[in-house]
């Protein structure tokens, strides 16, 4: 989604400009541009597409002055065009953001009454037009974005550049993430840390409502009631290396390669004496009665996964609901009600807003993120933090691992609470989990199956999941992966669902994609695989050597996975799910980092 960056520099802001919004790439966008000050005089550079072209534009038209703002778009409103690209200017002021004003229409009306006309499709230009309706007032730069930040509805991250003053930036934070970073008679401004990083390592997380006035020497804060607000330092260590693919072809190869590594390190993180420790007061699971679980995407898939183990581990029934639905349908929520958000980014507006729903309404509010300082993590009552370091290709892949990796360790937890799991089995249990690492190094080595098959998947118009109870929702998220980034129709069916309608679809040029280890269903997701080839279906079994010496012959092709506990099999058939994505991708030749239309973190309702 829109990346944010500002600087009031003591070098030359648009090379400055431009390294950052390339950090802010993974967040997904379709345009660029920046503004700079030089000599008093605003000035600003957009281009479509990718940055280099805003490089490009740069080398014939460069931009100077120390004191400047840039963005990446992720169009909402109109279309990639240069003229709705950012910073939006009117008269002597500039904005960029990040969000969608809601009553912009209303505003634009009112503007175009006092003979200010919009240039652009966005909701963005009336920002600007709004401010310098103010201007031409008189109004002071504060004033200014004061009286025009009270006329907002809706979600915004902006900061302002005004024309005539190079050394001063106005950020303002409701719904999109916002940072201000200090460095030596520099200030910076930026969507969030990734950003940042190289420049400074001391930042400060803007709240809700708050209004910065940023200069190189001062930073004044003041909350949405105007008061001025005392908003923490923090020294974040980001390892700038984690923003490269190290010798990977993407972003994405390289974080299915990491999930040995970092699925270690979630366990680790959870692990103390060889028992499972939450953080914090961590949580009394006897008090709880039900868990309500929302999110969205592959992180709503990890949920799907959970509400299989906390229901079966530890006896507590689970809902799960996907964010952008769930509080529009007023769930009564009753006590003793558990409400878990699961979120990689921790600043997805959908669930955001439905973790806001449930202030107040929920015993507890728990997060399991990603990024320990984002607006979901500070919003919770209790944070749990997955520990897959940063995630970079739009394509969820070791989060969901390591999401599963945390919600599986809380299940037992709650198993063993509840009385549920003895001393014996969670230990079991754990020793378990601790072989999983290794079992996931081991099942990268089907890279090569998952490539050759991918080739022909390819050519193929629709593609088929199927799995069973636990594996059910590793369908969901195998479809999802492979739409994402291959951009091939996709859809995963619970495998006994098939029979109730979706099997009109299946004939020879239809793969039928099947996850089932050898579990305690697999002879009826077997029975369901007979029913597709009986019919001509073309069946991709993925399963362990048992499951493919009792499955027979007939399928179309295999690929045989390490043997593992059958509860923590989600964990391992990630692994086929995210490489055939992948490959299948490589063999379209599409975007896979950047796949078109997606953003990373979706900071829009
Ligand atoms: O940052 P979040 O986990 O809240 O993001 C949720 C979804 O937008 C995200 O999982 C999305 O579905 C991914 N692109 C999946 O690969």
């Amino acid at each position: 989604m829109c990346g944010i960056v500002g600087v009031l520099g003591r070098h030359e802001a648009a090379p400055i400009l431009v390294e950052a919004l390339k950090r802010l790439e993974y967040r997904g966008y379709d345009s660029a541009g920046i503004a700079t000050i030089h000599n008093g005089t605003l000035d600003r550079r957009r281009a479509v597409g990718k940055l280099v072209n805003l490089s490009d534009l740069l080398v014939h038209e460069p931009l100077p002055g120390k004191a400047g703002i840039g963005h990446t778009r992720w169009a909402t409103h109109g279309a990639p065009t240069v003229t709705n690209a950012h910073p939006h200017r009117s008269g002597t002021v500039c904005v960029v953001h990040n969000g969608i004003i809601e009553n912009f229409r209303e505003l634009r009306d009112e503007l175009a009454a006092k003979g200010l006309h919009p240039e652009t499709e966005t909701d963005t230009e009336t920002v600007a037009l709004l401010a310098r309706s103010y201007l031409d007032q008189g109004l002071s730069p504060r004033d200014v974005a004061q009286q025009t930040l009270a006329r907002l509805e809706g979600a915004y991250a902006l900061v302002f550049l005004f024309e005539g003053d190079d050394d001063l930036l106005i950020a303002a934070r409701k719904g999109s993430p916002l940072a201000i970073g200090y460095g030596e008679g520099e200030a910076f401004v930026g969507s969030d840390a990734i950003a940042l990083a190289p420049m400074t390592d001391r930042i400060t997380y803007l709240d809700e409502g708050d209004m910065a006035v940023v200069t190189r020497n001062s930073v004044e804060i003041r909350d949405a009631a105007g008061q001025l607000a005392n908003r923490p330092i923090r020294k974040i260590s980001i390892d700038t290396g984690q923003i490269d693919k190290r010798g990977h072809r993407h972003f994405m190869a390289k974080e299915i390669a990491e999930q040995p590594t970092v699925l270690a390190d979630t366990l680790a993180h959870y692990l103390t004496d060889g028992q499972i420790a939450l953080p914090g007061e961590g949580l009394d699971f006897r008090e709880v009665t039900r868990i309500s679980m929302v999110a969205c995407g592959t992180a709503s898939y990890a949920c799907h996964v959970a509400k299989y183990w906390f229901e079966q581990i530890a006896g507590l029934p689970v809902d799960v609901d996907v964010a952008s639905e769930f509080r529009y349908r007023e769930p009564p929520l009753v006590a003793g009600t558990l409400g878990l958000f699961v979120s990689q980014s921790g600043e997805t507006a959908d669930t955001l807003a439905a973790l806001r729903y449930c202030a107040g309404k929920t015993d507890k509010i728990v997060s399991v993120v990603n990024v320990p300082e984002s607006s979901i993590a500070r919003e919770s009552d209790l944070v749990l933090p997955i520990h897959a370091g940063i995630e970079i290709g739009v394509a969820s892949t070791k989060a969901f691992t390591c999401q599963l990796m945390t919600l599986v360790l809380v299940a037992l937890a709650a198993g063993h609470q509840r009385g549920h799991l003895s001393d014996d089995a969670l230990a079991a249990r754990i020793e378990d989990l601790r072989g999983l690492p290794g079992l996931v190094h081991h099942a990268l080595g089907i890279e090569a199956d998952c490539a050759r098959i991918a080739r022909a998947l390819a050519e193929a118009r629709d593609i088929l999941f199927l799995g069973r109870g636990r594996m059910f929702p590793l369908a969901l998220e195998g479809a999802l992966k492979l739409k994402e980034i291959s951009y091939i129709h996709a859809e995963a069916y619970a495998s006994g669902e098939l029979k109730h309608g979706p099997i009109a679809l299946v004939d020879k040029t239809v793969p039928v994609i099947v996850m089932a280890p050898h579990d305690e269903l697999f002879d009826k997701t077997v029975s369901n695989m007979q029913e597709v080839m009986a019919r001509g279906g073309k069946v991709l079994l993925i399963t362990d050597a048992k499951g493919a010496e009792v499955a027979g012959d007939g399928t179309w092709d295999r690929i045989v996975m390490p043997q593992v506990s059958p509860l923590f099999a989600p964990l391992l058939y990630a692994i086929p799910a995210q490489l055939l994505a992948y490959h299948t991708a490589i063999a379209k030749g599409t975007d896979v980092d950047q796949p078109r239309n997606l953003a990373k973190s979706v900071t829009v309702e």
